[in-house]
């Protein structure tokens, strides 16, 4: 199957990186949200990012206005009637993901295949409330979307490896890296990283050193790009919260319990770098 149109549902950070990196692999992109405001919102940071690139002489003036002319608005799910594939990035949340894919099932084409960005949900939960399980995956891009080279695709216990295959080739035309996995807590990205994360707060929290020594030890010692409580904030931290929770219920093991101190910082509303304070304060 050639895979031509595709839907972003979700112009937030993910969705929205996800639909430049279509844009400019040459898809045509409608980027879907339930209001104007989210859309015009994730457009505005994909201008900024493709902007840079033409002052940084990576792009010209018209391959910007070119990308940019392959995404159109879309505020309701009906538009996905003639959609190829449709790359869901909505909130992290079952009830929401069911809902949408129950809505796109009975909406897209019966040939079209409904992944979703979810980054721990399972797979074969979402793909159990449609009518093609076998054409429901996981595709699992990285933060930030245009510079991370991985996706992880994660085959539901249905997924058809034409699916697979299909979605591997565009992957391959995002100038992206598929890895493939299979349907399990966490997937492999967040069952390394998460509990990475989550044992440097509890070094944190039991006083073995300061935030900024951890981070050091992992970036100078580790070549890690950022420190893990840096990235826990560039993350968000209810969003580490959620997924060490996830890992915990499923798997069922004391190893994954997330520790205090995180659960106090998401209750205190200090949940990192988008709401100005996490383990670090940002301006
Ligand atoms: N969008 C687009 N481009 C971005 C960007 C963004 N949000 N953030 C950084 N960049 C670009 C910059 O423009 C810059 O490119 P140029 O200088 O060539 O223009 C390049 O990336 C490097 O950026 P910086 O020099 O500002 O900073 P840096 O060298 O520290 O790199 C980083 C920034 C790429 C984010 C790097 O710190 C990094 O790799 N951090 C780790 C990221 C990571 O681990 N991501 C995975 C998170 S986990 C996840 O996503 C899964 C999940 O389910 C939770």
């Amino acid at each position: 199957m050639t895979i031509q149109k595709v839907m972003i549902v979700g112009a937030g950070q993910m969705g929205s990186g996800v639909a430049q990196v279509c844009a400019q692999a040459g898809f045509t992109v409608l980027l879907n949200d339930m209001k104007q405001e989210f859309f015009d919102r994730g457009l505005g940071v994909i201008t900024k990012n493709l902007s840079r690139d033409v002052e940084k002489g990576r792009k010209t003036e018209e391959e910007k206005q070119a990308i940019l002319n392959r995404i159109s608005m879309s505020l309701d799910l009906k538009d996905a009637v003639d959609v190829d594939i449709v790359i869901e990035a909505a909130t992290e949340n079952m009830d929401i993901k069911q809902s949408i894919f129950r809505e796109l099932d009975a909406i897209a084409p019966k040939h079209a295949i409904l992944a979703t960005n979810t980054s721990s949900l399972p797979i074969t939960e979402i793909a159990a409330v449609t009518e093609r399980p076998e054409q429901v995956i996981g595709m699992h891009f990285m933060n930030p979307v245009p510079v991370m080279k991985l996706v992880e695709i994660i085959r539901g216990l249905a997924t058809a490896d034409e699916v697979y295959q299909s979605v591997e080739e565009m992957t391959r035309k995002l100038s992206k890296t598929p890895v493939e996995v299979n349907d399990f807590p966490g997937f492999v990205s967040n069952r390394i990283l998460l509990p990475m994360i989550n044992e440097a707060i509890y070094a944190l929290y039991e006083g073995v050193a300061t935030k900024e020594a951890i981070d050091d030890v992992m970036k100078l010692g580790m070549n890690h790009p950022m420190g893990p409580l840096t990235l826990a904030d560039f993350i968000g931290l209810d969003t580490c919260l959620y997924i060490m929770e996830i890992l915990h219920d499923g798997l069922g093991d004391s190893k994954y319990r997330p520790c205090p101190l995180l659960r106090k910082y998401v209750a205190a509303g200090w949940l990192g770098k988008k709401t100005g304070r996490g383990f670090y304060v940002y301006e």
